[in-house]
């Protein structure tokens, strides 16, 4: 009797789940245009299963995880340029930039040269625009963020950083694909000012980490980021945004052991992580995706969105949209406030930039298709518009 009335509950349950999981957008759809996450490969999904149980956080009993971590450091550390790398499978970005500064804090006075006053507050340095995760970690940790303008390009100043140099500056962020607008800050340029004020250097590529070195070995102009650039201290880059693994997934990387660590005597030592119990279902998506795709599956995967991004540019411009050229796959236009709202409303996931752009990113899971629809959508509304016609009727 009880088996079978635990049976109905499961049924029941996983039913009303189903339900719930019906109102959430796929990304298969084709409708999601600024995510930065995507469908996953499928044995990510399956390597995440085998892992369901298993906690990255207590050492003494995730031994193959932990092991799975390190092969995925290492690989994701020849990506790059780095070849003794250090640093944790993390949540995403934000607990990534998290960890950065945390070392950057843990380290400070090794490289910022002892100057800092004992009880002054820290200042981090980032570019205007960084993702908000700076902001949280300013609340967070109890430290000053100082946004440093950006130039036309949307990349960091160098001379609106060096001018936000004090005595109390502990890190400065630099991002190599920024959230609105994929632009790639002059990384060299940051470097050369931190090795010359001993500041912690971190670098931001939690969405190009899996693209730029992809771009490079297709030839495509992009800035160098990573750690071949003496100063760089660490690097986010995640695996649940262009490397195509399970949400969540991210990464942290640095060039030097980190020196922040808690001591947990029921753990049986040294703890160096930020969160306690830490899934390893992630490792095991990431460790998959890696040796599923290898370094000429992300090369295809890059290609396919450039080619789409370039589709969709090229889309637009011939319709008469001013685009700002796209250094990776996230295209920034301008477009009507009406046209855009209409979008909406019909479904479209799209955004908008802090500078009243709008902005798609074009992921693995956008289809040419896909955009062709969106394309046929914004043509359709802009005729109405021309026409005076109520811009309304798009049908599906
Ligand atoms: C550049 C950058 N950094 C950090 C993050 C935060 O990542 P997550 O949402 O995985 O915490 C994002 C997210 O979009 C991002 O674009």
């Amino acid at each position: 009797m009880k088996i079978e009335a635990d049976k109905i509950k499961r049924r029941e349950i996983l039913t009303e789940l189903r339900n719930f999981h019906k109102k959430d957008i796929l990304f298969s759809g084709g409708k999601v245009l600024s995510s930065m996450c995507t469908k996953p490969l499928k044995i990510a999904e399956e390597a995440q299963k085998i892992f369901k149980e298993t906690n990255l956080g207590d050492k003494r009993i995730s031994e193959g995880a932990t092991e799975i971590e390190k092969i995925c450091i290492r690989q994701v550390g020849k990506f790059l340029n780095l070849h003794n790398p250090y640093g944790f499978i993390t949540s995403g970005g934000t607990e990534s930039n998290i960890l950065a500064i945390m070392e950057a804090r843990a380290g400070r006075t090794e490289k910022n040269n002892g100057r800092m006053a004992e009880n002054a507050k820290e200042e981090i340095i980032v570019p205007e625009t960084c993702h908000f995760s700076f902001d949280k970690i300013s609340f967070l940790m109890g430290i000053d963020v100082r946004k440093a303008s950006a130039d036309k390009n949307f990349c960091v100043d160098l001379d609106a950083v060096k001018g936000l140099i004090n005595k109390n500056t502990i890190a400065v962020v630099g991002i190599a694909g920024n959230t609105e607008y994929g632009s790639v800050d002059d990384i060299e340029g940051l470097a050369q000012i931190c090795r010359a004020e001993k500041i912690y250097l971190h670098v931001d590529a939690a969405f190009g980490g899996f693209v730029i070195p992809f771009l490079k070995k297709l030839k495509y102009n992009v800035r160098n980021f990573d750690f071949g650039i003496e100063g760089v201290d660490s690097i986010a880059i995640d695996p649940h945004k262009m490397g195509m693994n399970i949400i969540p997934s991210g990464m942290i990387l640095f060039r030097k052991e980190p020196k922040f660590s808690v001591g947990v005597s029921y753990l049986g030592g040294k703890h160096e992580r930020l969160l306690g119990t830490s899934p390893a279902g992630p490792a095991a998506g990431c460790y998959a995706c890696l040796k599923f795709l290898g370094e000429d599956g992300y090369i295809k995967i890059v290609k396919e969105c450039m080619e789409n991004t370039k589709y969709l540019s090229e889309g637009l411009k011939n319709q008469g949209t001013q685009i700002l050229n796209p250094v990776m796959n996230i295209l920034n236009f301008n477009i009507r406030k009406e046209i855009y709202n209409r979008l909406v409303e019909t479904g479209w996931i799209i955004s908008k930039t802090s500078t009243g752009y709008a902005r798609i990113v074009i992921m693995p899971h956008t289809k040419k298709a896909h955009i062709k629809k969106f394309l046929n959508d914004i043509k359709q509304l802009m005729e109405n518009a021309k026409n005076k016609k109520r811009v309304v009727d798009l049908s599906d």
